[in-house]
């Protein structure tokens, strides 16, 4: 997607945004827009107070002069919006190409309200041809990872699960200090029984299937924005 569809979108979410809301921001190249907008906004004016799902978009937010805070100093957020890697029905997502999945579940499940920005490749019938992030602790990797093969293999997936690594070789770590399993399904018939099931091994920390949390997705394409609603 052109970074001008990327900003569109943002542009459009920037809509929701309230005088003295609470806000979750997002991560990724779409969600970076988004900041940068919010920016201009705060800049201009608006007050507003943000959590932010990454080190990195911490640390972009703070060289805009938005003012932050965390979970621990306030009980809830009025709105997050954030990217996304599949878009499915009923805005049932994948997220966590960006490493952030398990901040970004925490901050949308903290929140009122939860959208996603995106282009229009992002929307798919079914999730789950983009690879499954799976968040897992270091311990027992190996452990970890034949149990969820063998999920894989229950759910019919047609691909296999690679450890993340940075382009120098070196596993990817993320800000939580954990691993990322990509898995790729191919397809996710049963997102919620995958959900489930992947919980249920003590090695995985999260995955990046958000289930009826997002309520809206702003989708840019070549004749504009247009809204998806679940
Ligand atoms: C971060 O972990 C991800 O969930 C991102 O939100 C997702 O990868 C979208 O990123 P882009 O906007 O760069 O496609």
């Amino acid at each position: 997607m052109s970074e001008t569809q990327k900003r569109e979108a943002a542009r459009a979410a920037l809509d929701e945004v309230r005088p003295g809301m609470r806000l979750g921001l997002g991560t990724g190249s779409t969600a970076r827009h988004f900041v940068e907008l919010l920016a201009e906004k705060v800049a201009a004016g608006l007050e507003c107070l943000c959590v932010p799902t990454s080190e990195a978009t911490a640390e972009q937010a703070r060289g805009l002069d938005i003012p932050l805070t965390d979970l621990d100093s306030i009980d809830h957020l009025d709105l997050t919006v954030d990217g996304a890697d599949e878009i499915g029905p009923g805005l049932a997502l994948i997220k966590g190409a960006g490493g952030a999945l398990l901040r970004e579940k925490i901050v949308a499940d903290a929140s009122t309200r939860m959208v996603v920005i995106a282009d229009g490749s992002k929307l798919v019938d079914t999730l789950g041809r983009f690879p499954l992030p799976i968040e897992v602790n270091r311990f027992g990797l190996g452990a970890t990872r034949r149990a969820i093969a063998r999920i894989m293999e229950a759910h019919g997936a047609e691909g296999g699960l690679a450890l993340r690594r940075r382009a120098a070789g070196e596993p990817f770590v993320t800000d939580g200090g954990h691993l990322i399993l990509d898995a790729s399904f191919g397809r996710i018939s049963s997102p919620e029984a995958v959900s489930r099931a992947l919980l249920d091994i003590p090695g995985v920390v999260q995955h990046g299937l958000f289930l009826a949390v997002c309520k809206r997705a702003y989708v840019a394409g070549a004749d504009g924005v247009k809204t998806v609603d679940p």
